[in-house]
């Protein structure tokens, strides 16, 4: 079994005093933590400050985006080289949020999947379904093609090299967690398309993350599940305490 993963996702929210104050508080909760990874991601304008608080410490830092660009006329974009430059060594990719807000496809996403490990950050790659996807019984097609999308063609030790989060779109800041069969049944569907894209070894190792209402609360009936190898939270990311009471259990 893989290492439990918690990551927290703090959106466009926080600027830099209260990010580094959380920041601070998450290193002095996890001192001596050892039995699980955590990582934050806070927006762009607070990294400097949280990669400075956070140095020495086990907690990992993440962007929550990047472009597939290294450099050049994209205004408004931030790169890989970019964010490893400031400490980073993890980026979010595909949230549902950029998948619906702003356009983007499973190409994109491919490209910036690869552009990430290029840059040697390891990319949280997002996948889900949405509401109406569920009820009409295509979320395992809407997940593999988002997954084939994404992933199709990489190499085991690429494929080896990152991070899946099934975040079902209705589950996502609405309160209403998946059950953990729901969220199992896609994680073993993530975990085959893992497999067919390389072989057991590879597919057991990837770490698959559930995303969507994660609290203190109901955290640990999904992490009994055999294939979900930790959360990315958004909401109960922001406070100390409530992400402390996730990673810590
Ligand atoms: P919530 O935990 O607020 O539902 O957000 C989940 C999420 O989108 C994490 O990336």
């Amino acid at each position: 079994m893989p290492r439990p993963l918690f990551a927290g996702n703090w959106k466009l929210n926080l600027l830099r005093a209260g990010a580094v104050d959380l920041a601070g508080a998450l290193r002095k909760g996890l001192e001596g933590e050892k039995n699980v990874d955590v990582v934050v991601c806070p927006p762009y304008t607070a990294l400097a400050a949280v990669t400075e608080v956070l140095k020495g410490s086990a907690i990992g830092v993440g962007g929550q985006d990047l472009y597939w660009q290294d450099s050049g006329a994209f205004t408004g974009e931030v790169s890989g080289p970019m964010l490893a430059d400031l400490g980073c060594r993890w980026v979010i990719v595909g949230h549902s949020e950029r998948r619906s807000y702003f356009g983007e496809t499973d190409e994109a996403v491919g490209k910036k999947l690869r552009a990430a490990q290029k840059a040697g950050l390891e990319p949280i790659v997002c996948v889900g379904e949405r509401l109406d996807e569920r009820e009409r019984g295509v979320t395992k097609e809407v997940v593999g093609r988002q997954l084939d999308g994404a992933l199709g063609g990489l190499t085991k030790d690429e494929l080896r090299k990152l991070t899946v989060a099934y975040e079902p779109v209705w589950a996502i800041g609405t309160g209403k967690v998946a059950t953990p069969e729901q969220a199992q049944e896609v994680h073993a569907f993530i975990r085959e398309r893992l497999l067919k894209l390389s072989d057991a070894a590879t597919a057991r190792e990837v770490r698959v993350l559930y995303g969507g209402s994660v609290t203190p609360e109901n955290v640990r009936g999904l992490m009994e599940k055999p294939d979900v190898n930790g959360a990315l939270v958004g909401g109960a990311s922001l406070k100390a305490d409530s992400f402390l009471k996730i990673a810590r259990g």
